[in-house]
């Protein structure tokens, strides 16, 4: 999202009551550590609110009634989890000497690539994008494919693959989605087109400013994980995943809180 639109948000009026003041020991907060990969177990997941949403790869295809994506435009695991999770054959394996995020079944792209926000006015420099969000960025800067995974599932026969491995990209060319949504032929994917410079979004990746210490500016998270309407902190810091979770369609764009009172979770103003 664009910051000009970020001061327009700011500007509205409160709604929100200020939330209570937790009392927990700062200590215990930053006690947090790593958390283990999340391996993407597609038999477990079989009920996941993932499937059917943007972020399924596996059906995609058969809901849009396009033929052309599949096996064309990316290729089909046949596990709609392992575009973001490690597969579960792989478990064991070190994914990190391979290239990957930590934690996650995505090359790790070039973080020096990234122009991060940076603003006189904020308190806590970002540093370089954590795992969770190059997860994202992966994807959504446009630079590597879509399908471009670290471990294909056993299964899949990779002689067979003859995708063209697109990324989300809106240039007119063959290894980019948007030879085809370009808003003629389909939608135009130029907007979910993040890019690699990041400053004009939301800063991510920086330790939130109401997490340990008051700030009158922030409201204080109910809990080390986030806030209880769902908006969440990774070790304290905001990432794209504390407003948005890819797992749940159930609001627009992914938003863990409708954008009416999203902006106020965290800033008093
Ligand atoms: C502070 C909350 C917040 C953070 C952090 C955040 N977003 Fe968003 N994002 C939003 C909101 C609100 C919108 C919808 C309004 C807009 O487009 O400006 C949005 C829109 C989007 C869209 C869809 C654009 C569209 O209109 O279809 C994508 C894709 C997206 N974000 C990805 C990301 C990625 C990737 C990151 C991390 C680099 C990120 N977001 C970080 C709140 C956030
Ligand atoms: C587009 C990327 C993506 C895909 C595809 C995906 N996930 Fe996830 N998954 C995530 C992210 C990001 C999180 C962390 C969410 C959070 O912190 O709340 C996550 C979290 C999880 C968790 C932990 C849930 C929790 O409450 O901590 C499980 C289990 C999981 N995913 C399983 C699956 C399964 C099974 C599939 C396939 C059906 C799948 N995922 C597909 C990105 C993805
Ligand atoms: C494996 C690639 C991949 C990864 C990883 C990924 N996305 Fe996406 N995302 C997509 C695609 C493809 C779309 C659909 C683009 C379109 O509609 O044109 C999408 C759409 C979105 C949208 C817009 C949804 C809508 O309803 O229009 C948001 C918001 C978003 N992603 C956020 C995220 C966030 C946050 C993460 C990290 C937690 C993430 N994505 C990780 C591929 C990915
Ligand atoms: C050969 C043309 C073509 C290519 C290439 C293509 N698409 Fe599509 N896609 C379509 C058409 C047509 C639709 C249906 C109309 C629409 O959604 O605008 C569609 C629909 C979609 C949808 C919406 C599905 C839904 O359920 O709402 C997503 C997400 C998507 N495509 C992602 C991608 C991504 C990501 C790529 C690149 C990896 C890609 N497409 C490449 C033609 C294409
Ligand atoms: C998860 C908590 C959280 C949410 C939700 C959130 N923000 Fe932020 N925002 C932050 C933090 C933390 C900073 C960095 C502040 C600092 O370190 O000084 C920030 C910084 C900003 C900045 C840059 C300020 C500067 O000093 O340069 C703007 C603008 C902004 N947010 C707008 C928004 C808008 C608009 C929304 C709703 C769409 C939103 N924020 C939602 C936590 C959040």
């Amino acid at each position: 999202m664009h910051v000009k639109k970020l001061t327009n948000f700011i500007r509205q009026p409160l709604r929100l009551m200020l939330v209570s003041i937790l009392a927990l020991s700062s200590l215990a907060w930053l006690s947090l550590t790593h958390g283990e990969a999340i391996i993407g177990d597609p038999v477990q997941g079989t009920n996941d609110t993932i499937l059917g949403s943007k972020h399924d790869f596996s059906g995609l295809n058969r809901r849009a009634g396009v033929v052309a994506m599949p096996t064309v435009a990316f290729s089909d695991y046949g596990n709609p989890c392992v575009y973001c999770h490690i597969p579960p054959e792989q478990a064991d394996t070190d994914s990190i000497a391979k290239g990957a995020i930590e934690g996650w079944n995505r090359y790790q792209p070039a973080t020096d690539s990234y122009q991060l926000y940076d603003s006189w006015f904020l308190d806590s420099k970002t540093e370089s994008p954590s795992p969770i969000t190059l997860l994202c960025l992966s994807c959504h800067d446009g630079t590597m494919a879509v399908d471009m995974v670290v471990h294909r599932p056993k299964s899949f026969n990779i002689s067979e693959d003859s995708a063209l491995h697109m990324r989300i990209n809106s240039e007119d060319n063959t290894i980019s989605c948007g030879k085809c949504h370009n808003g003629r032929v389909a939608h135009s994917i130029a907007i979910k087109h993040i890019d690699t410079d990041l400053k004009n979004d939301h800063p991510v990746s920086m330790r939130f400013a109401g997490f340990l210490r008051s700030d009158e500016d922030f409201r204080r998270p109910h809990t080390p994980e986030g806030f209880s309407n769902g908006v969440k902190l990774y070790e304290g810091r905001v990432e794209c995943a504390s407003c948005h979770n890819v797992h749940d369609p159930s609001k627009d764009l992914f938003l863990r809180a409708n954008s009416d009172v999203l902006c106020q979770t965290c800033h008093t103003k």
